[in-house]
């Protein structure tokens, strides 16, 4: 079959306009990125990394959040090696400082602050003890939330981490990939899935599943939660991936954070979330006691991603009529707009071993 003969049957069969070629994705999505825990910064300036962008987080005297281009616009010092001086951080090389902002307010020795003197800022949002940063000069929509929900109903519990040897734009589309969902996660689909779009920048899909899989999580599923599930999977953005799941008696809400990782791999960071119940009191048990159970419920279920991923690769060239809605994402996805993307990074600034041992900081 020649390549023409061969899109046409994958374009025919994956039932739509042909799936993007991979130069389609952006290298790193104009959306939000998860940037670390809050309480860090309460030892100071934190360096947080997504993509290949590193940029320093500090609190100011004001007490806000801020987050600049971390290497220094002067001779390139890490700047989240510096200190914060009122409502800026200072350099740790030649003590120049920068506001929230990125504006240098000071520069020792130095008569006229020069022009190039500007570090570039990103917006940041801080919401349950998390950080999260906008990779733009303008957030272009809202950090998401679960849908109807209000973030100060819900708790959340403790991230964890993992590397999916995979591209990012494939680890987004997973859960637009419907048919791994059998053989992957052992649900039997009771529903054709339902698909649109509630926000320019955010695409859904709500499948209705049964819990067939023979394993001690699912077995507990059965037994005490409910034996079908609805699941709502809401990615924004291409990097925030909102899940839930509403059994017969609980709802799951998972929170699912990604990036761009080194050469075809993506960094994924997951929070699990629990509603605020009853009285204070007891609210602090249970909620301790609610998240952990989800928390580990959770990491069960990502295991077998996290194992089976190994090696996935972009090839829409093999898409089936079993990955229509994979298509559909991908081509969603190539089409959303990156207008506020900003150039990259000079990548002589970031080692290899700088990347990682940065990656280690961000405890999360
Ligand atoms: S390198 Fe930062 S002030 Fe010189
Ligand atoms: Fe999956």
């Amino acid at each position: 079959m020649t390549t023409a003969q061969s899109l046409r049957a994958t374009t025919k069969a994956a039932g739509g306009a042909p799936a993007p070629d991979a130069a389609s994705f952006p290298r790193l999505p104009a959306s939000w990125y998860f940037a670390g825990l809050s309480r860090r910064l309460g030892g100071g300036p934190m360096l947080a990394e997504f993509g290949d962008r590193r940029a320093v987080i500090f609190r100011t005297a004001g007490a806000r959040a801020a987050a600049l281009d971390a290497r220094c616009s002067h001779q390139g010092a890490d700047l989240s090696r510096g200190a914060v001086v009122a409502d800026a951080i200072r350099c740790p090389f030649h003590g120049w400082s920068f506001d929230a902002s990125g504006i240098c307010t000071g520069a020792p020795g130095v008569c006229e602050v020069p022009p190039f003197a500007r570090q570039r800022a990103y917006p940041v949002v801080e919401r349950h003890g998390l950080l999260f940063a906008f990779n733009g000069e303008r957030p272009l929509f809202p950090l998401p939330f679960f849908e109807d929900c209000d973030p100060h109903d819900f708790v959340a519990g403790r991230p964890f981490r993992f590397i999916g040897d995979c591209p990012w734009y494939v680890l987004a589309s997973n859960g637009f990939d419907v048919a791994h969902f059998q053989s992957v996660h052992d649900r039997r689909m009771l529903a054709p899935p339902r698909v649109d779009e509630p926000h320019r920048f955010a695409r859904r899909l709500r499948v209705p599943w049964e819990v067939t899989g023979d394993s001690i999580f699912d077995r507990l599923l059965r037994r005490f939660v409910g034996r079908t599930v609805d699941v709502t999977i809401t990615n924004w953005g291409g990097t925030m991936t909102l899940v839930t799941g509403e059994f017969r008696r609980a709802k799951s809400y998972i929170f699912i954070a990604t990036a761009p990782w080194h050469t075809d791999r993506t960094e994924v960071n997951v929070i699990v979330f629990a509603q605020r119940r009853g009285p204070a009191w007891l609210d602090g048990v249970s909620r301790q006691l609610s998240l952990g159970l989800r928390r580990l419920f959770t990491q069960g279920f990502l295991r077998d991603d996290i194992e089976r991923l190994v090696g996935i690769r972009y090839r829409p060239e093999r898409f089936t009529e079993a990955d229509a809605e994979m298509a559909a994402f991908y081509r969603w996805l190539a089409e959303m707009p990156q207008e506020d993307r900003l150039p990259c990074s000079d990548s002589s600034s970031t080692s290899s071993e700088s990347a990682e041992s940065g990656a280690g900081r961000r405890g999360a």
